[in-house]
């Protein structure tokens, strides 16, 4: 048994991904007269990304149930109890992350967002879940939420904000990656700059990508 397949988080998760997918199909139609090229170059814009999102406010933009479920298995065999997300949206990722620290015996997860309404949804989420004694979300732009009072040892990192922006918020957070620890980017087709960094030989990280376009790596 674990605390994914258990109530209340099993049952509150099935809804969250029904809501996850109904909000995807709405913003496909809402895309349907933005070209590949276009979508492309506003994703990656490093100038851009706060209007980006904030015209996205009401969408889940979540990771896949597939993803979601590899990281509660990450963080269950990795033991990790000190995780920290950039990107937590209405938190079912975060979700997973907590429930696999609870499973691990205690920990905290840092969750980040500048979007107020989502961060009061994923809190309430989490609430609904039984899991909001291990989350953390701080409200704001990850840039300067993740620059300070981190923890001194992080087992796990997802990164699931703005494409642009994984490099730098990997920054922030590398002097306090364990040797092991694991990094999870969502959507990297969109950042072929990170992922010249996280496979670069002798550049600090062991990588491999995983499914379409999800990047794992490990801090050696
Ligand atoms: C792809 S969604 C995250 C989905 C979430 N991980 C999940 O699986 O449910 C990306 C989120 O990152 C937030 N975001 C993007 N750039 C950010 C930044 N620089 N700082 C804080 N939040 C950011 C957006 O508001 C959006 O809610």
């Amino acid at each position: 048994m674990t605390t994914l397949t258990t109530e209340p988080v099993a049952s509150l998760l099935s809804r969250l991904f029904a809501e996850a997918e109904a909000s995807d199909a709405r913003l496909w139609k809402m895309r349907e007269n933005i070209s590949q090229e276009q979508q492309t170059a506003r994703m990656r814009s490093t100038s851009e990304y706060r209007e980006l999102y904030g015209s996205m406010k009401d969408f889940y933009l979540a990771v896949s149930p597939e993803t979601a479920r590899l990281l509660y298995m990450l963080s269950r065999s990795i033991r990790a109890r000190s995780i920290v997300e950039f990107g937590t949206s209405f938190g079912i990722s975060t979700i997973h992350m907590a429930a696999a620290v609870r499973d691990n015996g205690g920990g905290r997860v840092i969750g980040t967002d500048f979007e107020r309404a989502k961060v009061e949804q994923a809190r309430q989420n989490l609430v609904t879940a039984g899991l909001s004694d291990l989350v953390e979300i701080r409200e704001g732009d990850a840039l300067q939420t993740l620059s300070h009072n981190l923890p001194d040892s992080i087992d796990l990192v997802l990164l699931d904000g703005a494409k642009s922006l994984y490099g730098q918020v990997l920054s922030l957070l590398e002097g306090h990656l364990r040797a092991g620890a694991l990094v999870i980017a969502d959507n990297t087709d969109y950042c072929p700059e990170y992922l010249q960094r996280v496979r670069a030989p002798n550049g600090g990280y062991l990588s491999a990508p995983l499914g379409e376009d999800v990047e794992l790596s490990m801090r050696c």
